[in-house]
């Protein structure tokens, strides 16, 4: 039995700024477990929705701001917030480590200033992918905390984490077979990623042009609706199901019938872009084409991942990211795949579909008890890290 391990997660790669204290124990399999201690998340949704998208550099500046209190939080949330002891637990690198992230100095300093170590093994943060401005205050935050506490990194990728999370099920992760799918759908990636054994990747399909989440809110950008635009196209769309409206327009299902595992999801933004140019909408035509172009998206995800089932001999399929938050896309992949037959469905709780520093703690605890710690000064943050 593996020591228990308290690991902090850190995550920063988009526009969530979240810091996540668990504590965990065992192997992937049957002895593992774990408890979050404190987890503590700010959305800049709001701030970035003046825009209708996320800017890196205001969503830096987010970060920097909001990383100390949240971190505040959620340690005072696991009740292992503590007084300093008088000696100064700032490292004298600190201002080179925070070279690039100067709003961040002050308050971490009198942070560490005024608080004695709190009982943490590990840190993981998000590397990538992501926005590489907002990665790296992420990044550099861990590496100052990491030389304040005399505690090892973990470079996390965020992918990884959007997999682990989809398996978690109360206080374990739900066992399952291999081979396994991950359909992985935020708005950064569309990817179907097989994993012939656990942690082990290799990505046999995946997106050639827009995200399906960023679809979703280029969609829902051209129809008048706030960013981030999934739940708002998914509000509409629940709607005109309930009324029955269906769509005069139709939307393509693109790369449907071509025999490969690539998506494509630039053509349907376009097709809704036609429409809404050339005609005039009304609130139900609206409603309606929320619906239709909801379920091109879960056809197609739909249609890919069956031909990934029959490729592959795949038992467990995990879908993970924002767009896994979709009720109408998990309705579409649960009943296909109960007709498909035998084949288990991991989604994950609404909640931990977006953004969260839990999955990136989690992640970050697989690779902790295998020692697959980074060196905090070589450590980087990249765009586009890939998962294989
Ligand atoms: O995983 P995530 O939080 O961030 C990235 O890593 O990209 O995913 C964010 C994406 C956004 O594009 C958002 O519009 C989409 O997930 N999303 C949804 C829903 N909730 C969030 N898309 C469709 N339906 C939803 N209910
Ligand atoms: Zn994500």
């Amino acid at each position: 039995m593996l020591q228990r391990m308290r690991i902090l997660g850190i995550e920063t790669s988009c526009d969530e700024t979240a810091v996540c204290l668990i504590e965990a124990r065992g192997d992937h399999g049957a002895d593992f477990s774990f408890r979050v201690l404190g987890n503590a998340l700010l959305s800049q949704a709001a701030i970035h929705a003046e825009y209708g998208g996320v800017f890196p550099n205001l969503a830096k500046r987010e970060h920097a701001k909001n990383l100390v209190p949240l971190l505040e939080k959620a340690l005072e949330e696991s009740g292992g917030l503590k007084p300093g002891d008088g000696r100064s637990a700032v490292p004298a690198g600190l201002a080179s480590i925070l070279a690039h992230e100067a709003e961040l100095q002050e308050p971490l300093a009198r942070f560490l200033e005024t608080h004695a170590k709190p009982d943490i093994d590990c840190i993981a943060v998000t590397a990538g992918p992501g926005l590489e401005p907002a990665l790296w205050v992420g990044i550099n935050f861990a590496r100052a905390l990491a030389s304040a506490w005399d505690v090892p990194v973990v470079g996390v990728n965020h992918m990884e984490g959007h997999i682990i999370i989809s398996a978690v099920e109360d206080d374990h992760l739900s066992a399952f077979e291999f081979p396994a799918l991950a359909l992985l759908i935020s708005g950064g990636h569309t990817e179907l990623v097989l994993s012939r054994e656990w942690m082990r990747y290799e990505i046999v399909g995946a997106t050639r042009d827009d995200a399906a989440g960023e679809a979703f809110d280029k969609v829902a950008r051209l129809l008048e609706l706030p960013y981030p635009g999934g739940p708002e196209i998914s509000r509409l769309a629940g709607e005109a199901r309930t009324r029955g409206l269906v769509s005069r327009f139709k939307l393509p299902r693109p790369m449907l019938h071509e025999d490969n595992l690539d998506f494509s999801f630039a053509g349907l933004k376009t097709a809704v872009r036609r429409i809404v140019e050339s005609e005039s909408l009304s609130d139900d035509d609206k409603l309606a084409l929320a619906r239709e172009f909801e379920d091109s998206v879960a056809d197609v995800l739909t249609q890919k991942t069956l031909t990934a089932i029959d490729t592959y001999g795949v038992q467990t399929v995990i879908v993970g990211g924002g767009v896994s938050a979709n009720t109408h896309i998990r309705k579409t992949l649960a009943e296909a795949l109960t007709n498909a037959g035998r084949v288990n469905l991991l989604v994950p709780s609404p909640e931990l579909a977006t953004d969260n520093a839990l999955m990136i703690a989690l992640a970050g605890y697989f690779h902790a008890i295998k020692k697959e710690f980074d060196d905090p000064a070589a450590l980087r943050a990249n765009g586009n890290l890939k998962l294989a």
